[in-house]
């Protein structure tokens, strides 16, 4: 297969605008504070940026609810100041991709305000529930008829059965491409399409109290339909009309229906995310049974790729914890397939505890205490030790975590051990190493706690052994032959041989160059 595009070697990083660096004293990240922390995402490695929505938005789903597709909210600058981000990023070699929201308007958009005409209305058309908490119905009062919502009543959802809503959404895209944006990370891609005869939802006989009310029903008339498919070929299609541009889908579903989004013949998107690290029990079995199970799915022609967190969901290093995060920052970098990273992951950016009176999140608001909340997960980059983690010289729109002082990138730039320069070290190593950006993958047969897979390349490059030790207990692993060390979670052992075996430390994961084989 061919592997040589930018999205297939490279490593993509999520930035979640309203909190990544603000440059204005506002207490809100925009685009300017973007450009002025570029060097940062250099000194890093990573290959392209995705920006969370910039869109002109009243912010009720924090820029998920987009007003205007073709604009940017004055909170993060100007068209202006966009373009001067793609032309400073493209001159630091960095991809721009953007947000795009096709699913749902805000409810502020014209083309909602618009189709309000009044008309008779009758009850809820069918059963179909809010991702965001009760009824998916809203009954509008300027029109007396009801509207469905996927998410808040202020996203209302577009009908991308009309003609015209295709149309308009491909003159959106074109707008972004044509000033010389890189791709698109599609949001909520899955939920498109809707039944066209509005069946009810079943019910799932899996749900409890206390679970995510959402999934009290089995979203089968509202997601995942199969006339989806075309508006990705679509959409694809257009993309193809520039070059090197890239579709990622936001896609939460089971792996076998997951991977139908890379399109028959590679028509759909090019990386429909794969988000099952998101949600592993963090031991070595279970995630080699994900991989066993990932790996295969993804045709010969398709490209894999793999997210360790994002602006939804709880941060890694609360996940795993700092030590196993460490772990997973390895695994991310070494897996077969683009790795995608969370802004402030790098740092080993925890969760924040958010007190009542500081919560932004809708989700939180709607369906407390079950912790669905998304603002832990959104607080601002830890930038320095200074006031506001140097985010802003204003109180930020939520909390900076307590630890600020110690974690941030200006003292891990500086220590020799510290995650960040794990970071540097994994995305450095990958990079040039055809084995771990594009090789083969094969995992290898471990017990306990140990989860270890070999990356060849094709021809006579190095070949790699990575061995993860995902317990708390000190592990040995058999090696055939010999082989150096070429990085260790833990940032020493530089180039220590070995031979027969790879002993690992509690918590800790190797990269083994092989010897080369006689
Ligand atoms: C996606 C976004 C999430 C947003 C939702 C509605 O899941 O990632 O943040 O709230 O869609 O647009």
């Amino acid at each position: 297969m061919s592997v040589d595009d930018w999205w297939q070697r490279g490593v993509v990083y999520q930035i979640y605008p309203r909190s990544f660096a603000d440059s204005n004293g506002d207490g809100v990240g925009d685009l300017a504070g973007i450009i002025e922390h570029l060097d940062h995402l250099e000194t890093l490695g990573v290959d392209a940026i995705w920006l969370s929505p910039i869109y002109p938005s009243p912010m009720k789903d924090f820029g998920y609810d987009v007003s205007d597709y073709t604009g940017v909210h004055p909170l993060f600058g100007s068209l202006e100041d966009f373009d001067q981000l793609v032309a400073a990023a493209h001159a630091r070699k960095l991809k721009v991709i953007l947000d795009f929201v096709p699913n749902h308007t805000s409810d502020q958009h014209p083309w909602f305000r618009e189709s309000r005409d009044p008309a008779a209305g009758g009850g809820p058309p069918n059963n179909w529930l809010s991702c965001f908490g009760g009824s998916g119905w809203q009954l509008d009062a300027q029109t007396g008829q009801y509207y469905y919502h996927a998410f808040l009543p202020e996203q209302p959802d577009l009908n991308w059965r009309n003609p015209e809503v295709v149309e308009a959404m491909l003159g959106v895209l074109r707008f972004w491409l044509d000033r010389g944006v890189d791709g698109f990370r599609v949001d909520v891609l899955w939920h498109l399409v809707k039944d066209e005869d509005f069946r009810d939802n079943p019910s799932n006989p899996a749900w409890r109290p206390g679970m995510d009310p959402y999934q009290a029903l089995v979203p089968v008339q509202t997601t995942d339909r199969p006339e989806v498919q075309d508006i990705v070929a679509r959409l694809r299609r257009l993309l193809d009309e520039y070059d090197e541009r890239v579709l990622i889908g936001e896609i939460y579903l089971p792996v076998e229906r997951l991977v139908k989004y890379y399109g028959v013949n590679l028509r759909g998107a090019q990386l429909p995310f794969n988000f099952q690290l998101v949600h592993a029990p963090w031991n070595a079995p279970q995630i080699a049974r994900l991989i066993e199970e990932y790996e295969p799915s993804v045709a010969a022609k398709e490209w894999p790729n793999w997210v360790l967190g994002n602006h939804d969901q709880h941060r890694i290093a609360s996940r795993v914890g700092a030590a196993q995060a460490r772990v997973a920052a390895m695994l991310l970098l070494t897996l077969r397939g683009t790795p995608t990273l969370y802004y402030g992951d790098e740092i080993g950016m925890r969760d924040v505890d958010i007190p009542p009176g500081r919560v932004q999140d809708p989700v939180e608001r709607n369906v407390p205490g079950l912790g669905l909340g998304r603002d832990p997960e959104r607080t601002p980059m830890q930038w320095n030790a200074e006031a506001h983690a140097g985010f802003s010289t204003h109180e930020p729109w939520l909390p900076v975590a307590p630890d600020y002082r110690e974690v941030n990138v200006a003292v891990q730039r500086d220590a020799a051990k510290s995650m960040l320069r794990l970071y540097v070290e994994l995305i450095a190593l990958r990079r040039g190493e055809a084995a771990l950006e594009v090789g083969r993958f094969e995992l290898m047969k471990t017990g306990d706690d140990v989860l270890a897979y070999v990356r060849r390349g094709r021809r006579e490059e190095s070949e790699f052994l990575i061995a993860l030790n995902l317990g708390t207990e000190p592990r040995t692993l058999a090696l055939a032959g010999g082989g150096t060390v070429a990085l260790s979670t833990h940032l020493d052992r530089w180039l220590e041989p070995l031979a027969g075996e790879v002993r690992l430390r509690a918590d800790e994961g190797v990269i083994v160059r092989l010897a080369a084989r006689a």
